[in-house]
């Protein structure tokens, strides 16, 4: 089959966040569109992050006046229009010449904060100049502490007002579907902002050595990693890919600005919890005041719904942009975005939730009708 180049026009017929999967499949050499859709090894939390979803069932109350609500928020002390936000996704040049530039393009367009990865095939400082909407740079650690250092002044420099610290990934994971399609890097993607990265170390192991945990996990960060880096700079900082509870409430108490409630779109450790399962009981544990935000699964905005129903502030999406990107690049992105903020506003509308304060845990049900109080 033949790869189609980026739409310049928006099809007719695509009319939903699930169908640029549908449509990116054309756009896409089949290796890329594996590594992009795929999860770990036997993807049960890829499966588990939808059908979390519809498992719950939301219950609109009637007649009610909505004339002044608005999806209107703020987070972590920033106004957002929505509280929808782009997720950091790795190499988008791999779905688009323009990759990066042109999701923040979008972002910036509908006013849709934008989580910038380390793995970025764009600079970074190009990237925040080409949206006016919020943006945070998600930083993963690097085994050199003061490259670590570099990449945060280069965000601090470049305007981004958060940093997004991912701790569910210090190792990629099985990535079976990936593997099975022979994807790899093409030669025009890298991750720029690493160009200039120090050499690691070469390091011998003995027999009774692991190459995984006394090797790879010798790079990876620990909670006293995490105490330093706020030593390092005044960016609030937000941990992604947390599912436990105990976890989130530690992050809390050493003064963690938030949490990203995420299994990292069920890429890495297979047969984790849905980020939407765990949710309810994190919230419970931060109490109600803590910046929460979720993604995995996202497709509706009777998906967003549920999430801030269950206890979230906002939502991510990984996925959906690069598929969007991949089919008609920064319209396309800023088309997904905006069939999400709408189906967030027709949802709202029709469960008689105008603001987003209305949307809480009397709005939803579990199937057969079951009041929510645990999902997990
Ligand atoms: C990701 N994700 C990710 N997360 C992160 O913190 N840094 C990164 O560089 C990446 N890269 C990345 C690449 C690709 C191709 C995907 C699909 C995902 C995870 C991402 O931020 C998010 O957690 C999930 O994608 C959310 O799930 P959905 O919306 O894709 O279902
Ligand atoms: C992934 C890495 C880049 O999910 O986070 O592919």
């Amino acid at each position: 089959m033949s790869i189609q180049p980026a739409l310049q026009h928006i099809p007719a017929d695509l009319v939903c966040v699930a169908d640029y999967e549908r449509y990116a499949r054309q756009h896409l050499p089949h290796p890329v569109f594996e590594y992009i859709c795929g999860g770990g090894a036997d993807e049960i939390s890829l499966r588990r992050n939808r059908a979390t979803f519809d498992q719950i069932s939301i219950v609109p109350r009637v007649l009610r006046d909505c004339t002044q609500g608005g999806t209107q928020t703020h987070l972590l002390g920033e106004a957002f229009r929505h509280p929808i936000l782009l997720a950091p996704v790795a190499f988008q040049k791999l779905a688009h010449p323009q990759g990066e530039l042109a999701s923040a393009r979008a972002a910036s367009l509908l006013e849709a904060g934008m989580v910038v990865s380390t793995l970025a095939s764009e600079t970074l400082e190009n990237i925040a100049a080409a949206t006016q909407a919020p943006r945070w740079f998600q930083l993963y650690f690097q085994e050199n502490r003061d490259f670590t250092v570099s990449l945060v002044r280069r965000a601090e420099a470049a305007g981004y007002t958060r940093l997004v610290v991912t701790v569910d990934a210090p190792l990629q994971g099985i990535r079976n579907r990936a593997q099975r399609a022979g994807f790899t890097l093409p030669e025009h993607v890298s991750a720029i902002n690493l160009s200039d990265r120090p050499p690691l170390p070469y390091r011998e192991f003995t027999t009774d050595q692991s190459i995984v945990l006394q090797g790879m996990m010798s790079e990876a960060p620990t909670w006293g990693d995490i105490a330093w880096l706020q030593t390092q700079t005044a960016l609030p900082i937000i941990l992604k890919g947390v599912l436990h509870a105990e976890d989130a409430r530690l992050a809390q108490s050493m003064g963690i600005a938030g949490i990203i409630v995420s299994n990292h779109g069920g890429r890495v450790l297979d047969s984790v919890p849905s980020a939407l399962q765990m949710l309810p009981a994190i919230r419970r544990s931060v109490g109600n005041d803590y910046p929460l935000l979720l993604d995995g699964g996202i497709q509706r905005g009777t998906d967003v719904f549920k999430a801030l129903a269950l206890g979230a502030n906002a939502v991510l999406v990984g996925r959906p942009q690069l598929y969007a990107l991949a089919v008609a690049g920064a319209l396309g992105v800023a088309h997904m975005l905006r069939l999400l903020r709408e189906e967030l506003e027709v949802t709202m509308a029709l469960a008689g939730t105008p603001t987003l304060e209305d949307i809480t845990d009397q709005a939803i049900c579990k199937e057969g009708g079951m009041p929510i109080s645990s999902l997990a």
